[in-house]
């Protein structure tokens, strides 16, 4: 492979003037970066790590990691040679070829790093799974995915039915002393014995990079897939947006089970070459505070729940840290109160950048960048080279001011390449005109800044996690004591929305504290922490269509008092 010099930092790829920018841009000259360039194949992980150890940059650290129990660092030379062993267990033990998926389900540690890049090196498609989910969870993903490998952890494993997944054929197991028995390997130890070095498999830019589950209002989780020609916005916006340069420290605090923890945790910061600060364990301000502290970020990613969980934790714990390395802030997920911007000024004296996108866009869309005014309560305006509108029902463009389906015209370079098993899902996403539509409702103003205003769907944003509503409500019907369930996001002043459960239940069953404990924990216990209900009211009855669907709308409305709208569809 024939390895170009690495961009310039500084200059044409940070954005200066917006609107210049805009009118100007073209994504082919960022496409030039790449090795696709000039060979036609490519490869993300080559371009995040490899490319960066046969340069200037071998030697600086491409990660920091810290959790409760370990304090390391990799230079992007150690990275290369850690994510080729990795490759090669892969390849050597699994026999993983191109298209294969290779599934990761661990909490943040180097491994799962090593793994995700590792498995991509081989041209496998990797799908990270939250580490909070439960067995039912993880079931869904892994039967539909049909991945053949996963990385996990003996204290996760109990969570995988092992033994109902046909197409489970190699689990690897990180930790230290395990056993090694049949399709049960000790990734540690493989990966020590490995050689370091790997033959890439080269692949197309179309071809499958990494599988996203999400949820929409109505069935399972879709497994949404994305393609290395992603890392063209990754890239891009990791420059415009996150505005990384040479000396930044990064850090972003999602988790890789979701989009943002791999694209703006993993492809972004690496794709510039960024030193990159990783942080396992739980959410604690103290030591949120002092992770910016110790490591100097320059640049920190997060979401609206955690920084008002930050402010609900008062400002004089913030004095107590030196935060002066700290030169941009972002924040992504869930609508962003100008209250936080305003919080944001007065403790760090920086603007809190917004951004919008989704799993669905793989990268971000709409964003306040720091050469833009921001107005607060905007989401900011679309990235050079994507056009975002406001559409009608019809797909057409709505005038400023006019509330509508915030869309984006089809063809950005990270969208999603189709939803895994489920193609009429993926076509259902588009509207006449070449439209994508986000399921967001939103307005613009007349300077083409877009306004957030609410789900056009049932779809729940709680503490930054999507949500939906048919699969929480799928597994408390499971439960013996319920007979029907409707389940709705709150509005909450921390978490954005929290779970509301509605449950009628079966003849027999009491309504009782004790079994609304024992409901939520059999949700948790199934699905995962932050899909359980944190509220559930009995009901004799829920509203239902004639032909048996529960409908929310009407919950919503009886839970915030609200005009119940058109009924005539409504069972007596
Ligand atoms: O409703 C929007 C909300 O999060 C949804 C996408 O969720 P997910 O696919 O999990 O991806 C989240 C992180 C990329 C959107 O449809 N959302 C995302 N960003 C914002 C937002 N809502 C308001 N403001 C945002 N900045």
């Amino acid at each position: 492979m024939n390895v170009k010099a690495l961009p310039v930092v500084e200059g044409k790829f940070n954005l200066k003037n917006y609107d210049e920018t805009y009118k100007g841009f073209d994504w082919s000259e960022a496409e030039k970066e790449f090795s696709w360039s000039e060979t036609g194949k490519v490869n993300l992980a080559y371009e995040a790590i490899d490319r960066h150890a046969e340069t200037y940059r071998k030697n600086k650290i491409a990660l920091y990691y810290k959790d409760d129990k370990r304090k390391e660092k990799y230079t992007f030379k150690e990275m290369k040679d850690y994510t080729n062993q990795a490759a090669n267990v892969f390849k050597d033990i699994a026999h993983v070829e191109k298209g294969d998926r290779v599934f990761i389900f661990m909490p943040r540690s180097p491994e799962l790093y090593f793994a995700l890049l590792g498995a991509i090196k081989t041209g496998a498609v990797v799908g990270p799974l939250f580490e909070a989910f439960m067995e039912g969870a993880v079931r869904d993903r892994l039967e539909d995915s049909e991945a053949s490998v996963l990385v996990t952890t003996p204290e996760l494993l109990p969570r995988v039915p092992v033994d109902e997944l046909p197409h489970l054929k190699h689990i690897f197991l990180v930790g230290e002393n395990i056993k090694e028995e049949g399709k049960y390997h000790h990734f540690n130890k493989k990966l020590k014995e490995a050689d370091t070095k790997f033959d890439i498999e080269w692949v197309d830019r179309n071809d499958g990079l990494i599988l996203h589950y999400t949820s929409g209002s109505t069935g399972k989780p879709k497994g949404v897939l994305h393609v290395h020609n992603a890392m063209v916005q990754h890239y891009q916006t990791a420059r415009w947006v996150l505005d990384l340069q040479e000396e930044d420290v990064y850090w972003c605090t999602a988790d890789p089970g979701w989009v943002t923890g791999t694209s703006y945790g993993i492809f972004g910061p690496w794709l510039t070459g960024t030193s990159n600060v990783i942080v396992g364990g739980r959410f604690k301000p103290e030591s949120w505070y002092k992770t910016l502290q110790d490591f100097g970020v320059t640049v920190w990613y997060s979401a609206p729940t955690a920084f008002r969980m930050l402010m609900g934790a008062g400002d004089e714990i913030v004095k107590r840290f030196d935060l002066s390395s700290l030169r941009h802030i972002l924040s992504v997920g869930e609508p962003l109160n100008p209250e936080v911007v305003r919080w944001g000024m007065k403790v760090f004296n920086h603007r809190i950048h917004d951004t919008w996108w989704m799993t669905e866009t793989g990268a971000q869309v709409i964003c306040n960048y720091p050469c833009l005014e921001i107005k607060p309560g905007s989401m900011g305006k679309p990235i050079p080279g994507v056009k975002a509108a406001i559409v009608d029902d019809q797909g057409n463009e709505l005038p400023p001011h006019r509330m509508g389906n915030l869309a984006i015209k089809k063809g950005w370079p990270s969208m999603m390449k189709t939803v895994w098993n489920n193609q009429a899902k993926y076509e259902s996403y588009f509207m006449p005109g070449d439209w994508y539509v986000s399921g967001d409702s939103a307005y613009m103003d007349e300077e083409g800044y877009f306004w957030f205003q609410g789900r056009v769907d049932d779809v729940i944003m709680t503490a930054g996690e999507r949500v939906g509503p048919f699969e929480v409500e799928s597994k408390l019907v499971e439960h013996p004591a319920v007979a029907e369930a409707g389940v709705i996001g709150k509005p909450d002043p921390v978490r954005g929305e929290i779970i509301k459960a509605f449950i009628a239940l079966r003849d027999g069953y009491d309504a009782n504290d004790a079994l609304i404990e024992e409901i939520r924990q059999f949700v948790k216990n199934g699905l995962a922490a932050h899909a359980a209900p944190r509220e559930i009211e009995f009901r004799d009855k829920l509203p239902k269509t004639r032909s048996g669907k529960i409908m929310r709308r009407v919950l919503k409305a009886w839970e915030l008092d609200l005009p119940t709208g058109d009924l005539s569809s409504m069972e007596d």
